[in-house]
């Protein structure tokens, strides 16, 4: 079955909503691709659990600006809604209890049937109520994945972050690419060796770095720990990540100079979660001059 492209056929009219429909197709576009990858287990466990938690927010949110839009036919789409999610949770769920139950072809099927019938059929029919709808504008854009924003605070500048992420499996690479665009960061830099990621971090700041335990045969400890030692990069927050359950992993990555730690198959809101709260404590720890 191809990849699917985004169109302009595809579009609501509303920008958030537009937002996440290319997050939901390009992570049935990395489902594709995990096929057969070498780390399919996290890579596939990866992709499920960001579409699971996306379907939920996304669903949530093109619920609130139907209600705020007053779009008549709100209780048909929400129960459709429901059953959409509940599918999406019982592959999941198939999948984490035996791998080998979940026919990938299956999941493609219906993940592509999912997005033709409700994408771009079920979802059009609320265009003409929402498009130039202030206050459905204002209810789409009033959700994040990350969750409600304490009252009053201005909402984290995605699209303001640098950031680098150093991991040799393209395919995770590009999840995290996905993930991290659906919130509209849009400076992200991928880097598949310790060489590359060197080189990377000499040519150009970065706010953020992103790297794998294990990138190809090298460590990401070690980037870690060359990280640290250099004159203008050493206080660069550090995500690392794992897709090897042992106990003593996140101490050791800790004890190693990084920020935080993670196990593969990572969750999507998880991840931007860390990333909101690594960044703040570092803009605490460093109050602007
Ligand atoms: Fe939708
Ligand atoms: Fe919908």
């Amino acid at each position: 079955m191809a990849a699917i492209s985004w169109s302009e056929r595809m579009s609501v009219g509303v920008p958030q909503i537009d937002a996440d429909h290319k997050t939901l197709v390009g992570l049935i576009n990395h489902l594709h691709r995990a096929i057969g990858d070498d780390e399919e287990y996290a890579t596939l466990g990866s992709v499920l659990k960001a579409l699971e938690e996306y379907a939920d927010h996304h669903f949530a949110r093109e619920e609130r600006m139907m209600v705020a839009a007053r779009y008549p036919s709100l209780a048909a789409h929400t129960r459709g809604h429901a059953r959409l999610a509940q599918e999406v949770r019982a592959l999941k769920e198939r999948y984490d209890r035996d791998r080998t139950a979940v026919r990938a072809k299956d999941c493609l099927d219906f993940l592509h049937k999912w997005l033709i019938d409700h994408i771009c059929s079920v979802d059009m029919d609320y265009r003409a109520w929402v498009v130039g709808h202030e206050g459905a504008a204002a209810a789409a854009g009033e959700m994040s994945i990350t969750g409600p924003r304490t009252e009053g605070a201005a909402p984290f500048d995605w699209a303001g972050l640098r950031l680098l992420v150093v991991d040799d499996n393209a395919n995770f690479g590009q999840i995290m690419r996905t993930v991290l665009e659906g919130v509209g960061v849009r400076d992200i830099e991928l880097a598949p060796d310790l060489e590359m990621a060197k080189a990377t971090l000499e040519r150009r700041a970065f706010d953020l770095m992103v790297a794998d335990w294990h990138v190809g045969a090298e460590s990401g400890l070690e980037l870690v720990a060359w990280v640290r030692a250099h004159p203008r990069l050493g206080r660069l927050p550090v995500l690392l990540l794992s897709g090897h359950e042992r106990l003593r992993n996140r101490d050791v990555a800790l004890a190693a100079g990084a920020d935080e730690f993670m196990e593969k198959p990572i969750s999507a809101r998880g991840l931007l979660i860390c990333l909101l709260r690594l960044l703040s404590r570092r803009a605490k720890e460093e109050p602007p001059a």
